[in-house]
């Protein structure tokens, strides 16, 4: 061992011990200003070999991370005990954490003769803290949206029941009410109201992906076409517009209505955001991940993306704004302008989508999001539910068996269908429409059903009927669901609460003349 660094009159042994852990262990010379000791893990350490420290003892300081190195220099001072973390930059390159922790060794006379230290490499222990804390932040993220949607969910469930009942009565009242009438504005009103209400409830269920959703294979090049001449109307002449479709674009599975909400809310904030003009980039792209893409508000796992990404040259957000943006309600806009509800919209839509959203964003410089969706897999076939025409005629004659939990709705519903001609057969629970079914003399053509309910759910009593009666068709009715809509109900027709009395006509119609 070279004596220069071996601690003075240390015994041999003593020296082999010392050499032989990996703990990186030092003894400095304050006097005279050098090391008086270094073991060999100095080197793996702090990248400086006992040898250089033999002739520099604070060579080992030119590896400390500038911002770090005042706080690790005072480790040789020696006035008391330190414990400190700081970065080093190895002969590598690579960056490390080092645990420097040092001690003063006094004489009988209590003068500090020496220091004496320990250093560790501690960066794989930073970075499991790391990794625990950004988890923890993602959980706490991922319960307070998930808080946040049942309570939205749930409110929003019980509201389209009632507004269902409002727009039937109100709709009902209007054709006894003649044009010109005094009340006949009143009930307008009215129903207009609760339309509005309506439209609440459904972005509000969109945002707790307790939305129903019929899924389908979507080209989000198709998507944005589409959208293209009203989005440009929607920015005005201020902001110049940018698309960029990458050709031959995986599809990718959801509603294209709801993609293309989100390329509408993406773009009004974008707008907003550049008051004076400026220039909106869409691009879409498809995306392979080897490893998870980390970013503020979680990670994207590895896999085929497809990538939608809008990007604006606006103000900007600061960190404190950009961790709050998929808030529901939560706005930087002035009263009246934002309800905040754009963004959260738009975590509903991309979650129950199984994407992410990612936000790019610095003050001043612009905004971008980039949304992810997974990419179809090859094979994944979805029957495409086209809108029938609107029926020439709202009426029937034919048997429906409706079964509806709510009284009030079964109620409307009822009067709504027999008034237009039908036979309805009432059931109010599964167990009830399994009992009518069973002793129903004649056909039943439609089983117009709420899906859910306390017993089983509309999809399972669809199942348990299906084989008794092969010849009667299906239509679900809800503005909720907890349960996603099962692989083989996904073509089954759709009726979205609350519903008017002419959208219930109209759908079933559509539906028995199909
Ligand atoms: N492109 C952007 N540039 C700068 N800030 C943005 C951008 N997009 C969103 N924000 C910020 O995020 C906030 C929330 O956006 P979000 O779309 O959820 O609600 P809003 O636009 O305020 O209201 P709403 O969309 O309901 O009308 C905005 O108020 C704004 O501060
Ligand atoms: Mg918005």
């Amino acid at each position: 061992m070279d004596t220069s660094s071996s601690p003075d009159g240390a015994p041999r042994p003593l020296l082999e011990l010392l050499a032989g852990i990996d703990l990186a262990l030092w003894v400095w010379d304050p006097a005279a200003g050098r090391m008086a000791y270094a073991s060999p893990a100095c080197a793996d350490v702090w990248g400086a070999t006992p040898a250089e420290l033999a002739v520099d003892g604070r060579a080992w300081l030119a590896h400390v991370h500038a911002e770090d190195r005042e706080k690790a220099a005072l480790g040789l001072k020696g006035k008391e005990l330190r414990d400190d973390e700081y970065r080093v930059t190895l002969p590598g390159g690579t960056e490390r954490w080092v645990r420097g922790r040092s001690f003063p060794v006094r004489d009988s006379a209590g003068k500090t003769v020496r220091v004496a230290g320990l250093a560790e490499d501690v960066t794989q222990r930073r970075q499991m803290a790391d990794a625990l804390q950004q988890r923890e932040a993602e959980l706490l993220q991922a319960q307070k949206m998930e808080a946040i949607g049942r309570l939205a969910g749930s409110v929003a469930h019980d509201f389209n029941n009632m507004l269902t009942v409002i727009m039937g009565y109100s709709q009902h009242m209007l054709e006894a009410v003649k044009d010109g009438e005094p009340r006949r504005a009143e009930l307008e009103l009215i129903a207009r109201s609760a339309e509005k209400a309506g439209a609440l409830t459904h972005q509000l269920l969109t945002f707790s992906r307790r939305q129903v959703t019929q899924t389908v294979l979507v080209d989000l090049n198709a998507v944005v076409s589409d959208m293209h001449k009203m989005l440009r109307r929607l920015i005005g002449d201020d902001i110049e517009l940018k698309v960029t479709l990458a050709p031959d674009l995986p599809a990718v599975l959801g509603d294209p209505n709801q993609f293309g909400q989100v390329l509408m809310n993406l773009a009004v904030n974008a707008r907003d955001a550049m008051p004076k003009g400026g220039r909106i980039a869409m691009t879409t792209a498809a995306l392979h991940l080897d490893a998870p893409l980390r970013h503020r508000h979680g990670f994207v796992p590895t896999g085929d993306w497809v990538s939608l990404t809008l990007s604006d040259t606006g103000s900007g957000m600061d960190d404190a704004v950009q961790s709050r943006i998929f808030e529901p309600f939560f706005t930087t806009k002035e009263s009246g302008k934002g309800t905040g509800l754009g963004l959260a919209i738009i975590y509903g839509i991309v979650a129950q989508a199984g994407g992410h959203v990612v936000c790019d964003s610095a003050v001043g410089k612009g905004t971008s999001f980039r949304i992810l969706l997974p990419k179809a897999k090859s094979g994944s076939v979805v029957a495409v539910m086209s809108d029938a025409a609107p029926a020439a005629s709202l009426r029937g004659t034919e048997t429906i068996l409706l079964v509806e939990d709510e009284e009030w709705v079964r109620q409307v519903a009822r009067m709504t269908l027999a008034e237009a001609g039908y036979s309805v057969v009432e059931a109010s629970g599964p167990a009830e429409a399994l009992y009518m079914a069973g002793h129903h003399h004649g056909p039943i053509h439609l089983m117009l059903t709420d899906v859910v309910m306390l017993q089983m759910t509309g999809f399972e009593l669809a199942d348990q009927l299906a084989p008794t009666k092969p010849d009667m068709r299906l239509m679900f009715m809800s503005g909720y669901t907890d349960n996603p809509i099962p692989d083989k109900h996904r073509a089954t027709p759709f009726l979205a609460k609350p519903f008017t009395p002419s959208g219930l006509l109209q759908k079933v119609r559509a539906v028995l003349s199909a």
